[in-house]
Parts: C-alpha cells; structure tokens; sequence
C-alpha cells in the first residue's frame, strides 16, 4: 500500500495538546498525518558525537516516525545558521539579520543529503513524499539523484522574498534550481507566488502556464498557493474541555470591568513584539481615559534560543514591558502582562474565547495559525475582535479583520480602540464571515488539495521523464 512521507527539519510528540510554541508546521503536520497514515521523518532534536545517525524509527498510533540525530557541526551550521541566521531572516525580509555564511550553505546541503538517504533506504514505489519547510529546499534534488522517482511535493510555510532581497543570497540561482526536484511546490499565498513568478520570469526568462506549470532546467514543476489552516472543529471541541473552562475563567476573574487584548507569540523578530508593545503604550498615552479599562496579555513562547537576535529581543521585550508597567501601571491595575511559559493548545483554546480583542501584529508571517485558531475558538454568541497585520499571510483571507500596518503605531492604537468599542452585531458579522472562511478552508482541505495535485496522474510529465 503506497505511504504518504512526510518530511520536516522538526518532529512533532504528535499526541501532544502541548505547546504552540514547536510553531504551525509541527502541529499542522501532526493533524496532517493523524488524519491519513504514514511516515514523519526528520530531526530528533539531538545532538550526536558521531555525526549525522540513522533514522530511528517508533510508531504511534498511525504513524511511523523516523527521527535522525544531528551532529553538532550540523545542529550549530544548518540549523542555528543557514536555516535560521539565512534563509529565515532573508525570507522575513530581514536582509540586515541575514547571515551569508559560506560554511552554513555546505552543511546545509550536507544534512539534505543526510536526509535524502535515510528516505532512500526505506521508500517504496508509489509512495508520495511531501517535503516541509525552507530547512529542506535541497531535499528534492538530493532524492533525484539517488534515483528516486515518485512523486515529491514541496510545501514552504514561510513566505516566498522579493526578488530584489533573494538575489542578495550566494546561492539563490542553486536554491531554485533544486526546487525543480519536485513536482509539485506549494506557497502560502498569491502574493507568495506571485514573487516567485517574478524571480523565474526576470532572472530565468520563463513562464508559467495558466495551469501554473513551469518547464525548466529539463524537468516540469507545478506551482500553486495553498493556504495552510486549521480544523475549526477541533478548536471549537477544545474550547469545550475543562482545561479550557479553567483558563477562561481565570482570565475573567477580577477583569470584569476590564477588556482582555490578547497576543500569543513566539518571540520570534518577525512577530512584530516590539512594536505591537509600542503601539499599546501609545495607545495608554493618547487615550488616558481608557487606562484601567484594558489590558494586554502577551504570550511569548521562547525559540531559537541559542540564536543571539533572539536572546536580545527576548532581553528586549522583558525591559519593556516592565517600562510600561512603571508609567502606566496602578494598584489595582497591570496595563501588560507578559508569559513566557507555553501553554498547552487546550488552555490556549480557553484564553482565546476569554479574550475580547487577539492583536496578531507580524512583520511578515507566512501564515500566522494564531489568527485562525482565535477564530475558531471564539463562542458565537459573543465574539472577540481580531486585530491583524496586513502583513500575515492570513490577511489575504480573513479580510474582515480590522486591519492594521505594525509599523503604524498610531494606526494600531486607534485600531485597539476601534476593538474595545465595537458593537456586538458587527463583531457577529465580521466572525460570522471569517469562521466561514476557515470552515470552508480547513487544514483537511489544504492536505487534500495539495495531495490531489501531487497525485494527480493526469498531469504531463517532464518530456525527458516521459521517454
Ligand atoms: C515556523 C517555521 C517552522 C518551525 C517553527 C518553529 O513556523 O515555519 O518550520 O518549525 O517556526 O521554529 P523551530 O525552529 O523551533 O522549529
């Protein structure tokens, strides 16, 4: 029976309710996978003396999973550097975080080989491989040339950069290249294709096809926009868990006068903490009348910790929110509070439908499943107010939030504003279309249609692959 491969840099504990903060991928990769069976390969998350492992292999459940100790030249050069110190800051548009580190781009390449022949040692002919993320943008190629010729999709959950910024990268022209080791690459978004469009048309002289087909470098590659989701279903379930009913309570006790804005992050650059903290202390100085009426609570979930941008601006955000506490707070009053502990999806679920207003203020976000999962977990009858970046990937299709340019904090605190006040038949309303919207696109969906497309044997093969 042929599998379904699913490969990604992390590995999610796929029974775990726990903790956001292993980001949308894993958990959506562990929804993914729960629903139709096979095999999860990638990191282990440990460090190994003596080098890069072998696939050790568990099963749980439905799920096979293969998991690959790293060696800690690989862990510190692809991981902590070109993954997350290149591709990750380019790609977030951060060209001044962007580290062109020669060695990084070598162990990059290194660990897909890794990866590509620990897939090689157990895939079958039929199976279907579906790879994850910008850590494996290689992994195709290096499959190719050990000979392996199913079907291989690649979805990249982060958005796709300007050419103007890709072409800063060494190694752009060899990064799109090995994308045409796939079949099949999905984006987030239009604008996300659109700018890879833009790279092949101007740097390559090719176009796509109306059916989003391109003929390249001798093989045929199919690339679309898939946005990635939830299952609002299980969101509204967990919403109903006792977990749940005690985070919401103890959120409202003692605020019953007192609006809820709720963020929920990993302190990531690209997240925009900084300035959504700005815009919530502009917000205290320019509308004094409404200092005790509301409060922030941000939720920050550590990552990348041993990344230095990151340990700064974890350093950064702690100093701030105590400076706005200094001046704004009372007695009686805590303007923000602001966690870093994780907390499972089930007490999210109730801090979500406790809160009246969720700021989901990134810079630039692939996605951002926070804004979808706040949706989902709201209770009709009484929703709360998504404030949302223009700059999420989700932007392009919860298009009755009220929308907001991080960088703008006078427009964000009027935005804060415009939440509290806003009369309950348009908070239906603007819910009331937005849960539609992730009803309609659940991540059921996004897996089937991506998986339809990879499969689909309809489709003409690359000429050469043909003969
Ligand atoms: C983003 C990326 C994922 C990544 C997650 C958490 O969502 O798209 O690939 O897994 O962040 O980051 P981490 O480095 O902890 O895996």
């Amino acid at each position: 029976m042929p599998r379904l491969i699913v490969v990604s840099n992390r590995v999610a504990d796929i029974h775990s309710s726990n903790a956001a903060s292993s980001g949308g991928l894993a958990m959506a990769m562990a929804g993914a996978l729960k629903e139709e069976g096979g095999v999860w390969l990638g990191w282990s998350g440990e460090t190994s003396d003596d080098g890069d492992g072998p696939p050790q292999f568990s099963t749980v459940d439905n799920v096979t999973l293969a998991k690959i100790d790293l060696s800690r030249q690989h862990v510190e050069e692809y991981y902590n550097g070109y993954a997350n110190r290149t591709l990750w800051p380019l790609f977030h548009h951060r060209t001044d975080l962007t580290s062109y580190e020669q060695s990084f781009s070598e162990s990059y390449l290194d660990v897909n080989r890794t990866f590509a022949q620990a897939i090689r040692s157990f895939v079958k002919p039929g199976d279907v491989i579906w790879v994850q993320d910008y850590h494996l943008i290689p992994l195709g190629r290096e499959l190719r040339a050990l000979g392996v010729d199913n079907r291989i999709g690649f979805f990249l959950h982060i958005p796709w950069p300007a050419r103007e910024l890709f072409v800063t990268l060494p190694q752009h022209s060899d990064l799109v290249w090995s994308l045409f080791g796939y079949d099949l690459v999905g984006f987030q978004t239009e604008k996300d294709l659109m700018a890879f469009r833009d790279y092949f048309q101007t740097e390559l002289k090719t176009q796509q096809d109306d059916e989003g087909l391109i003929d390249l470098f001798g093989r045929r590659l199919l690339a679309r926009s898939y946005p990635i989701s939830i299952n609002p279903s299980e969101m509204a379930e967990l919403s109903n868990t006792e977990t749940a009913a005690n985070s919401f309570r103890r959120m409202r006790e003692g605020n019953e006068e007192c609006k809820i804005l709720l963020g929920v992050d990993r302190i990531d650059y690209s997240k925009g903490l900084p300035n959504k903290f700005a815009a919530y202390n502009r917000f205290l100085e320019r509308f004094p009348e409404r200092r005790g009426t509301a409060k922030l609570l941000q939720i920050g979930q550590p990552s990348r910790s041993l990344v230095e941008e990151y340990q700064d601006l974890g350093e950064e955000l702690m100093a701030e929110a105590g400076r706005i506490n200094g001046r704004f707070g009372r007695l009686d009053w805590t303007p923000l509070s602001y966690h870093t502990q994780s907390y499972g999806r089930d007490a999210l679920a109730g801090i979500y439908r406790a809160a009246d207003a969720c700021l989901v203020t990134p810079l630039r976000d692939g996605m951002n499943l926070v804004a979808k999962e706040f949706v989902a977990a709201q209770d009709p009858a009484d929703p709360g107010v998504l404030l949302l970046s223009r700059f999420a990937g989700a932007a392009e299709q919860l298009t009755e939030a009220v929308f907001v340019n991080p960088y703008d904090k006078e427009q964000t605190a009027e935005a804060i504003v415009q939440a509290i006040d806003m009369p309950l038949d348009e908070r239906q309303d603007r819910w009331r279309a937005m849960f539609d919207t992730i009803s309609r696109s659940s991540l059921t969906a996004w897996k089937n249609n991506f998986m339809a497309d990879l499969k689909n044997e309809d489709r003409p093969e690359t000429p050469d692959r043909a003969e």
